[in-house]
Formats: structure tokens, sequence, C-alpha cells
């Protein structure tokens, strides 16, 4: 294990992820609740952050770090499973390694046993995480049918019971990670997030879809906003946040303390900068093809540049290559044209024109072959 890629300790470290100064930002975040960045400490983690969600695969620690480069002020591990955690599988531990960049990192948890879901926590915050992060979202088959995941959604005592063991086990920050409901018919995240907060959480990351509606529906951020309205804890916001216009249109007049970004930062890692300065940025391409390589020298570095380490670097690599050609230079006219249907769950428009931003736009997977070798080669224009 590298130094510097470790979860723990954190070296004494500033916070380099101090809440958002910039002023298009203040506007948005917490409008209505002031009181969030003087309220006690925990609630300050937790208020004015621009996040990226807790990400199977995507959420792996290089592109956790690019994230973090372009802004992510909080970051979270991939899923860990509790149970797994504590009965010492060893496919386990890598996920709670944080970059030494990750200023504010939670360990994300899942699981149905209170008192193993209260030992993962507990050693996660000794390997140095700064939060936990209680998954009650997933909405996977293997975890639902399990009885863990999002199945705990339609068991609001039985989730209050994990947080409480939990909290009763780990000093560090608590956050619950939530859905608007599990029966699309029925949301009832207003319950589920009385009973977090009542067992201890800290703060909720509130994901406004239904299990049973996968991404098919738009999130509803109306009902995130009436569970931030109900609670004396920070919520966070999650669902659909592509361009900074989503969250100039679904923040202002509400209580909504913070967001969290997760195929939004899939398809343009740079997202955090935009939605910081309120403001589009679109890349040119050889920025772009230079993001890739930035991604492929942090895998490089994390996963190693023998044979072994370059054959998941590449996996990983093609992985995201299934987001990042989604990536549009959207403007303000199309985030209007589109609305109320928010961009990222539209259809993207194909591209014409340029080679090279024809190829990057392409899902084929034999593009991304090509893109992989240019990248690897530095075959490609710098600006
Ligand atoms: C590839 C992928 C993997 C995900 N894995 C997890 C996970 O392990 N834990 C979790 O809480 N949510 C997970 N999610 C859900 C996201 O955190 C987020 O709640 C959801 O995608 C909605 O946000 P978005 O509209 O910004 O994508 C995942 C999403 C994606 C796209």
């Amino acid at each position: 294990m590298r130094p510097d890629d470790t979860c723990s300790p954190r070296d004494g470290e500033a916070d380099t992820a101090a809440p958002l100064g910039g002023r298009s930002l203040v506007v948005y975040l917490g409008d209505g609740h002031e009181g969030w960045p003087e309220g006690s400490p925990v609630h300050a983690l937790f208020a004015g952050r621009i996040g990226l969600a807790a990400m199977a695969t995507g959420g792996n620690l290089p592109y956790r770090r690019l994230c973090r480069e372009f802004g992510a002020d909080l970051t979270c591990s991939e899923m860990v499973l509790a149970d797994k955690l504590v009965a010492g599988s060893r496919a386990e531990l890598p996920l709670l390694r944080r970059h030494a960049s990750e200023a504010i990192f939670g360990v994300q948890l899942c699981g149905k046993h209170p008192d193993s879901m209260a030992a993962a926590a507990a050693r996660a915050a000794e390997l140095g995480a700064r939060f936990v992060d209680l998954n009650f979202g997933c909405p996977i088959d293997l975890v639902v049918r399990r009885g863990a995941g999002a199945a705990l959604l339609e068991r609001p005592a039985k989730l209050g019971a994990i947080v409480a063991a939990t909290r009763a086990r780990v000093a560090i920050p608590i956050s619950v990670k939530l859905r608007s409901g599990y029966q699309a018919q029925k949301p009832n995240a207003l319950d589920t997030a009385r009973a977090a907060v009542d067992a201890g959480a800290d703060a909720l990351v509130v994901h406004g879809r239904t299990r049973e509606q996968r991404y098919r529906r738009a999130a509803d951020w109306a009902l995130i906003a009436r569970v931030a309205a109900s609670v004396d804890v920070p919520v966070i916001g999650n669902g659909d946040i592509l361009t900074p216009w989503d969250l100039q249109t679904r923040l202002p007049g509400t209580r909504i303390a913070s967001v969290m970004v997760a195929r939004g930062a899939l398809i343009k890692p740079w997202i955090f900068r935009e939605l910081k300065q309120g403001r589009a940025w679109h890349p040119t391409l050889p920025e772009r093809w230079a993001i890739m390589r930035r991604y492929y020298d942090f895998a490089t570095e994390h996963f190693g540049e023998d044979e072994r380490g370059q054959t998941r670097v590449k996996r990983f690599f093609l992985w995201h290559c299934g987001f990042w050609h989604r990536y549009r230079p959207y403007t303000e006219e199309d985030f209007r044209a589109a609305a109320p249907e928010p961009l990222i769950q539209t259809r993207a428009a194909a591209v014409v024109g340029e080679p090279d931003a024809v190829l990057l736009a392409s899902a084929e997977a034999s593009d991304h072959e090509i893109v992989w070798r240019r990248v690897l080669d530095r075959d490609y224009p710098v600006g």
C-alpha cells in the first residue's frame, strides 16, 4: 500500500475542502438556513459542499482524485459490505483506501445487521475515514433480496436501529443515504429521514427517486426540499445534476445544504468546477484528451505500471469511456429547451464535424479502444 493511498492516518493535513466561498454557490446552497456554518462543526462538515456521490466502480480512488482536483469537496468510497469487512474479507479492505487529497472522505457501508454495521463503521474510523455513510439506497436485487440497501426504506424502525447502533459505536459523523422511497407510489422519505435523525444521523443524502423508479424518472427535488425542511441536520440533495443551471433551478428557497453528483461527474469530472463557479466550462478537445490522460496517470500510480496493474487501469479506463462519451457542451438554451426534463435524462445528440469530437462522442466499444490506445501513446493534440 502506498503511503498516499492509505485511508489512515490523516497526517494532520489541513481541511483543504473549505466550505464554498464562491458567491454563486452561497446564493443557492442552504438558502434560508444561514445557521449551518455557525452551527455544530459536524453540521458544518456537511453544509455548503459539492460532493462526489458514492459509486461502485465509478468512485474508484484515481477517479475520486481527479474529481477532487476539479473541486469535489466531499468524496465517498465505493460501497463496502459491512458483513464481509467485519469477517475479514480481503476484497473489501482496499475500498477503504483514500488518496491524501481527499480531505473529507467517507466510507460507505451496506448491510442489515446493526452489530456488523457498527463494527464496520468502527473499522472505517480506525483506518481514518472522516465520516461513514450508511447506504439505504442500493437498489441491486442481490442486496435488496437479502434485506439490505433500499429494502430498509420499507422498515424505518430497523433502519433507525442500524443508525443507533452505529452512533453508539463511533464518534465520527454519520451520514445516511436515502431514496425518496421504495415503491414508486409511496415515497416515504419524510419517515425514513425522521427515523435516521432520531437515531443520531448527522446528515442525510437524499436521492430523489424511489427504488422502483431506478433512473426512469426525473429526481423529485420538491420532495428533497420537503425532507430538508423537516429535519435539523444538513440534507444533501442528489439526482440529475449535470449543469450549473440545474442547481440554479432546484436550490433557491430550499434548506438543502449541499449537493452530491454521481453520473454528472462520470460524464465530466470538471462538473465540480462548473457548479462552484456557477457557469459552464466547455473544455477544448486538447483539454479533454489531457484530462483523460490525467486519469490514466492517476490510475497507473494507484494500480501499478506492471502488466497486472495496467490490465486493471485499462479495464477502468474503458469503463469510464462508457460515461465520458456522453459529454456534450450544453448551453443554457439547451437546458431551457429540455426543461422540465433534466438534460442528463435526455438522449445526447449525435456529434458531427471534427473527427476527434466524433470519436470522443462514440458509444462504440471499438472506438473506446482507440481512445485508450491514443491516450496510452500520447497520440493526441496538445493545446
Ligand atoms: C455507476 C454507479 C454506481 C453507483 N453505486 C452506488 C453505490 O455504491 N452506493 C450508493 O449509495 N449509490 C450508488 N449509486 C447511486 C448514486 O450515488 C446516485 O445516488 C444516483 O446515481 C443519482 O445521482 P445522479 O443522478 O447524479 O447520477 C451509483 C450510481 C452509479 C451511476
